[in-house]
């Protein structure tokens, strides 16, 4: 069973659809840690109901990134973690942590990537009028939201939605979009050719 770690900075929702998936048996893995930047965010208490071992890493504590880095990466280490999962974790991860989980890190975005790149991805997207919009999976590399793309998958914006309206249609997608990449990661189903993943049957 491969063990995954999920790195979460707010709410937890997509966390939570992760912990529900294994729950329900269609992600055979075992979250073996749930890691934050933010000690009050509520992933983390999400975490300790579903009684999976968290921690608070404050980034003030060190020196640098790379000491921060270095730290989470000897945790990750001895929990013997295969997969790294970034869930609305909105601290840009340095080279040392990527080369250490080459391939092995995937992040989910709320927009189509390339476009929106950033920490207000549905909001960008709002505010710029595009009329369809939607959800990125990818695998993280050293340049930010910029990975070879796992899953993708899009919604029309309504003309007469809103931002909320908008944000709770992505989280919804997002919910079903993470736990389906996840599966075939831990399945070794993805396969890494320059930008392009493709799916294995
Ligand atoms: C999600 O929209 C995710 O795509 C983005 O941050 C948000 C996290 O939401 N990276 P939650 O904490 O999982 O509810």
């Amino acid at each position: 069973m491969k063990n995954l770690a999920i790195f979460c900075s707010g709410f937890g929702s997509n966390l939570q659809a992760v912990i529900n998936a294994v729950k329900k048996g269609s992600i055979a893995a075992n979250i073996a840690l749930v890691i934050s930047d933010k000690v009050d965010a509520f992933a983390l208490v999400r975490a300790q109901k579903a009684k999976i071992p968290f921690l608070y890493v404050d980034p003030a504590g060190f020196r640098n990134k790379q000491e921060y880095d270095e730290f989470i990466v000897k945790n990750l280490r001895k929990r013997k973690i295969d997969f790294v999962v970034l869930a609305g974790f909105i601290r840009v991860i340095g080279p040392y942590f990527v080369k250490s989980f080459k391939n092995k890190i995937i992040n989910i975005h709320p927009a189509l990537l390339p476009c929106f790149k950033g920490t207000s991805g549905i909001k960008d997207a709002f505010e710029y009028g595009v009329k369809v919009t939607g959800v990125t999976v990818h695998f993280v590399d050293n340049e930010l939201d910029g990975g070879p793309i796992i899953l993708q998958q899009a919604i029309c914006v309504k003309d007469n939605g809103t931002l909320e309206s908008l944000s709770r249609s992505i989280h919804k997608l997002e919910h079903k979009i993470l736990p389906l990449a996840i599966k075939l990661l831990i399945e070794g189903k993805l396969r890494i050719k320059g930008r392009k993943v493709s799916k294995l049957k």
